[in-house]
């Protein structure tokens, strides 16, 4: 087959070139060209929360194209659009919501918004993002900029506007050499240090992934992490915004992945499974402080062509009220909870297995050369690669986190995030199949 397409990752490795042609999906499973299945243990790109083939989405989508498939906001106030924004308010607990197409627009609108909050305020300085190594927001200028993932950031334009980055709370790679019972919250001191030495007057918000992604494989900060962010962006006046794209809208079991640590951010970015994966649709969220200050300047321009699209809306919509309706979050969390603790039982008999790690159905698993140490696997070793190419022979499609949790330099894992309605038996089925692709890998991997 001649192919046209340009593939997202220019470099392919063997990981990212596996050669199925996906034709159809139901639920977890897929399958290829050839009627060969496979668990989807990824969503997608961890934005199929409701699963495949879901004949109340298709329907919602084929009544909404057929009663009125486009508006723009910018001739039109969209109940539609309204009563997208509300149900989200609802489930969030955030106020007012700017619909976008993906999450790097959100992401995008969010910079926009904050650093337009403190211009409103009088104070044209505080225009910079502080964010942190090891973090994905996004692929275009700004957010690949923001981006902390050094394997991402390989052209220099995701250099060119360099507002700061400070050290991830990557607990098992610690990069204090800290222990729970030794941590001071180092890394999240590190903000305050930052902004001292660049000038607090320069800055406008403080940006994370609360729980991390495809990067950092579901990294979870500690108990007390947040409080100490949220003490120093109080002292020094700048917003917080929460990238909730891959984390949020249920997949960590909360409506937002902050929502584990008690504090609401300024702003957040929501897109992936805020349709369930039925549309491409994301939002950018303020809480009341941003929105009441927005309201007293009375205007801000901001519009993209498929902003607030009705089709986007009414899947919104759906997707927010089955999540709700089917008690999904109850589900993400039992079930999650399980494949959690029944991946640490596996630790016992597969040495590749480091850390396990995460909320909900989000979980991450890192590959090691000896988890009693916490030696990472020598990136010759291409372990992750060995891993995907296990998954897909045994019938599961993995998710390569290739973010090098050690620093940047070394350190692979896999990111699990099934369906929110995935049962006890299909979560069985997986870690079956699981154990299966670790046995493999595992032979085909120097530990010595
Ligand atoms: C945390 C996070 N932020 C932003 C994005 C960008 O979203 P999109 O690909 O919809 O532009 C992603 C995508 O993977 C993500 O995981």
């Amino acid at each position: 087959m001649k192919a046209y397409e340009l593939h997202p990752h220019i470099f392919l490795s063997d990981w990212n070139n596996p050669n199925i042609a996906l034709v159809k999906g139901k639920g977890m499973y897929q399958w290829d060209v050839h009627g060969n299945e496979y668990i989807d243990s990824c969503s997608g790109a961890v934005n199929v929360g409701l699963g495949y083939g879901r004949e109340d989405m298709a329907e919602v989508l084929k009544k909404q194209a057929i009663e009125l498939s486009y508006l723009t906001r910018f001739t039109s106030v969209p109940p539609i659009l309204d009563e997208c924004s509300e149900l989200m308010a609802e489930f969030t607990g955030m106020d007012r919501f700017f619909m976008t197409s993906g999450g790097s627009e959100a992401n995008e609108m969010a910079f926009r918004i904050a650093k337009a909050y403190w211009f409103n305020m009088g104070y044209p300085t505080k225009n910079k993002i502080m964010s942190r190594w090891l973090s994905y927001h996004g692929n275009t200028y700004a957010t690949a900029c923001a981006g902390g993932n050094l394997a991402r950031k390989n052209d220099m334009a995701a250099y060119a506007v360099d507002d700061g980055h400070i050290n991830a709370p990557t607990c098992y790679h610690c990069p204090y050499h800290k222990t729970c019972e030794t941590c001071n919250f180092e890394c999240a001191n590190e903000l305050e240090d930052a902004l001292i030495n660049r000038g607090p007057s320069n800055y406008a918000a403080f940006l994370m992934e609360p729980i991390g992604g495809t990067t950092t494989a579901a990294m979870t900060p500690p108990e007390g992490y947040f409080k100490r962010i949220k003490e120093i962006c109080d002292k020094y006046d700048l917003l917080i915004i929460a990238d909730e794209v891959l984390a949020g809208y249920g997949r960590a079991g909360k409506p937002m992945s902050i929502d584990w640590f008690g504090i609401q951010p300024d702003i957040a970015s929501l897109a992936k499974c805020i349709s369930g994966g039925y549309f491409p649709v994301g939002a950018v969220a303020v809480n009341k402080r941003v929105s009441e200050a927005f309201q007293k300047v009375g205007h801000y321009y901001a519009g993209f062509t498929w902003a607030g699209n009705p089709i986007a809306c009414a899947v919104t919509i759906e997707n927010t009220k089955i999540i709700q309706r089917e008690n999904l979050l109850e589900n993400v969390n039992l079930q999650g909870d399980y494949l959690k603790s029944e991946l640490i039982k596996m630790r016992d008999r597969h040495p590749l297995i480091g850390d396990v790690r995460g909320k909900g159905l989000l979980i991450g698993v890192e590959l090691v050369k000896d988890h009693a140490t916490r030696t990472c696997l020598p990136n010759e070793q291409r372990a992750l690669a060995k891993v995907m190419q296990a998954g897909y022979a045994n019938g599961v499609i993995l998710e390569a986190a290739s973010g090098k949790m050690k620093r940047g330099l070394e350190g692979e894992a896999i990111l699990l995030a099934p369906y929110f309605s995935i049962t006890r038996a299909e979560t069985d089925l997986l870690l079956e199949r699981l154990d299966a692709i670790f046995t493999m890998a595992e032979k085909q991997i120097d530990f010595n």
